[in-house]
This record gives structure tokens, sequence and C-alpha cells, in this order.
């Protein structure tokens, strides 16, 4: 039996992150964890509460609420205090206000905390973000940090947006993306980088199918080495 391992993928948004780390894990059969997620559903929990510019707050509603994701039929699903959020965590409002959320230390080390818990529950796990190579699962089996040209993720953006009938022109994706990779690069804690020990692979020219191949190399290379 090849061993379960620890698996990190982090890159910016539109890299394809969401799309081959569910592959991945639904091929090995290990739990598949979307960190962005439990970002989005802070910031929309603020935003219903209309406190997003209050930091104090933004951090209680991190620690007082129940947040839990589950992935059912290729969704992750979101769960706060028991009701699904899921539709609510993927539009162009909480697109647009989830990297000041975060940027704030404290929301981190609530969300880190349990997304460590998650993985240390598992043999096997598949684990999705913008840190997670280099603060939440430093010591990963494999770490891969995806990336793409910014016109090429906008462009991935905004199908997906179509797709689920939200009509954003191409050049506001492509402004939104440009102020998140700003931000999340550039904050002071935990910034968008690549860990000095992941493989990184530029997906602007390859298909899905390409990179989820070039992701279980990089697995079962790993599990030989144990
Ligand atoms: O992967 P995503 O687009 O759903 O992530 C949404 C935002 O959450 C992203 O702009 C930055 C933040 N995020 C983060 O700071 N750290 C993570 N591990 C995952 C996401």
């Amino acid at each position: 039996m090849p061993k379960r391992l620890i698996v990190a993928i982090d890159g910016p948004a539109g890299s394809g992150k969401s799309t081959s780390a569910k592959l991945v894990a639904q091929k090995l059969n290990y739990l598949y964890i979307d960190t962005g997620a439990m970002y989005r559903a802070v910031t929309y929990l603020a935003m219903e509460k209309n406190v997003l510019q209050n930091t104090d707050a933004a951090i209680e509603i991190a620690k007082d609420s129940d947040i839990s994701l589950k992935f059912i039929d290729g969704i992750t699903h979101v769960w706060v205090d028991g009701n699904d959020i899921t539709d609510k965590i993927r539009t162009p409002e909480v697109n647009g206000n989830v990297s000041e959320i975060s940027k704030i230390k404290e929301v981190r080390e609530v969300l880190v905390k349990k997304q460590q818990e998650y993985a240390s529950r598992n043999g096997g796990v598949v684990m999705e973000g913008r840190d997670i190579g280099t603060v939440v699962l430093p010591n990963a089996d494999v770490k891969i940090f995806l990336n793409a040209s910014i016109e090429e993720r906008a462009k991935r953006r905004t199908k997906e947006f179509e797709e689920k009938g939200i009509h954003v022109p191409l050049n506001e994706v492509e402004i939104n993306i440009r102020q998140r990779d700003k931000i999340d690069s550039t904050r002071d804690v935990s910034p968008l980088v690549k860990a000095l020990d992941a493989v990184e692979v530029d997906t602007s020219k390859i298909t899905i199918e390409q990179q989820v191949e070039i992701i279980l190399d990089l697995i079962k290379k790993a599990q030989e080495k144990k």
C-alpha cells in the first residue's frame, strides 16, 4: 500500500489550484481542504454583520463561528453554525473584500489552527491555499506552487462566474485579481510566496488533466522515497 501523504498546493487566484487539488484528492481518496473557503466564510459573515471595517469584530467572528467544510459531489460545502453558506461565498462582492479580512493576523491564527487540525485527523490530505507549504503545513510531504499568467487566470475566473450565471466583464475580474494578488503577496502575515522546497508549475498553457498528472507524479515520487 503506498503511504498516504500530506500534499500542500499554493498559488494565486485562478492558477488552477482548486480544480486540480480536488481531482487529485478524489483520485487518491484523500481528504480535500479548500482553505480559501474559510477566509471567504469569515468575509461573508463580516459583510452580513456590516463590520468589514472593524478588525476586532472580524476576529470575534472567526473565533466564535463554527465553520466546517465538507466535500460533497465535487463541491466544498461550507457551514457556519449549521447554516449552509456555500453559494454565498463565491460572489464578486466576497472576492472584493476577502483579501482585507485575510490580512488580519488573529483571523489567520484561528483558521490556521483549524486547518492543522483537519490535516492531523487524516492520513492523506490535499490542502490548498496561499500559505499551506510555508505556514500551515511546513512539513508537508509534497509542496506545489501553481501559477499562470494574469490574463489566463482572469479568463478562467470570468468563465466560472458565467457558468454560475454571474456576468462580470473580463477587465473587472482582472482588476480584482491584480488587487488580490497584490494584497495577498505583500501582507505582513503569511504572504503568498512559494515555499523554498515547493515545485513551481506554470499552468498557463497546460490542461487540467496535465496538471493533475504532474501532481500525481510528484506524489508518486515522494511515496517511493518514503
Ligand atoms: O483560493 P480563494 O480564491 O478561494 O481564496 C480567497 C482569498 O482568501 C484569497 O484572496 C486570499 C485568502 N486566502 C489566504 O489568505 N490564505 C489561504 N490559505 C487561502 C486563502
